[in-house]
């Protein structure tokens, strides 16, 4: 079977529902026609935007920005498990920079999450990535095994095959962020394939390992083009049905050589 090319977008803190739903209703327009047998598209909205976007989501699968690990409780401001399924979420996104770096998330709660996500038949969605600081110290190898390794603690191989693993440098991210080179985005993630497969044996090596950061149309095809990148993990360049189709239309074929045909 060729492997699963994954091609999403996170919208962070940016549309209302009126947006998600337009926004939705013209990418699934845009895309219905693709074959999906190894194409995951995917668009991770607002929370307030989810039950409207899980009506008009189409061939999208839909995602949450971030969930708790517990299902019920005194957990103000928190979203539990139980309440996505309830939105048709499929995937959950966690440990993303801005919620490690801006609201204080550790490895730990990420590998709470991950496990939770994976005991309620979710896609946990697993961002790693070095601060510009670990950058410049050369110690960005050792940041991301430590993450992958405790992020996943407790997964079994046998759950490994449900993972997504997405690599977002911290300094490539967002209006001020510059996209990580090539060069360097294949040996990041290179490090992160050999960590998988270290964890998890054969089965590391299916688990699919998006790049983002900054991705852009001008990039994204020689991003897509390295070895260990499955799929893009896109943001500001996604927020614009017709922007999210051209990288989407740049990319595919060049997933299809390197994965076989869909
Ligand atoms: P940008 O593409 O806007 O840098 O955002 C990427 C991102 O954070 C995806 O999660």
């Amino acid at each position: 079977m060729a492997k699963m090319c994954c091609l999403g977008s996170n919208n962070k803190m940016t549309m209302t529902i009126r947006e998600t739903v337009d926004y939705l209703r013209a990418l699934d327009f845009l895309t219905a026609q693709l074959p999906r047998e190894s194409l995951r598209l995917f668009f991770i909205p607002s929370f307030t935007a989810l039950s409207a976007a899980s009506a008009c989501a189409g061939g999208i699968d839909l995602g949450a920005q971030n969930m708790c690990w517990e299902e019920r409780g005194q957990f103000t401001g928190e979203v539990s498990p139980l309440m996505l399924r309830e939105v048709g979420v499929s995937i959950v996104e966690i440990g993303h920079s801005e919620r490690r770096h801006i609201f204080g998330e550790t490895d730990e709660m990420a590998n709470r999450k991950v496990l939770c996500a994976l005991s309620h038949g979710f896609t946990p969605l697993l961002c790693v990535g070095e601060t510009a600081e670990q950058r410049a110290c050369g110690i960005a190898d050792e940041i991301l095994r430590i993450q992958l390794i405790r992020g996943l603690r407790g997964v079994s191989a046998a759950d490994a095959g449900r993972l997504v693993v997405a690599y977002e440098p911290v300094w490539a991210i967002g209006a001020g962020g510059t996209p990580a080179a090539p060069d360097y985005a294949g040996e990041k993630h290179a490090v992160l394939r050999q960590t998988l497969c270290a964890l998890f044996g054969p089965a590391g090596a299916e688990i699919p390992l998006l790049y983002g950061g900054s991705v852009n149309l001008e990039n994204c095809g020689p991003l897509a083009l390295l070895p260990e990148v499955d799929g893009l993990f896109i943001g500001r360049s996604a927020w614009e049905p017709a922007g999210f189709y051209r990288i989407i239309q740049t990319v595919l074929p060049i997933f299809k050589i390197k994965n076989g045909p869909c």
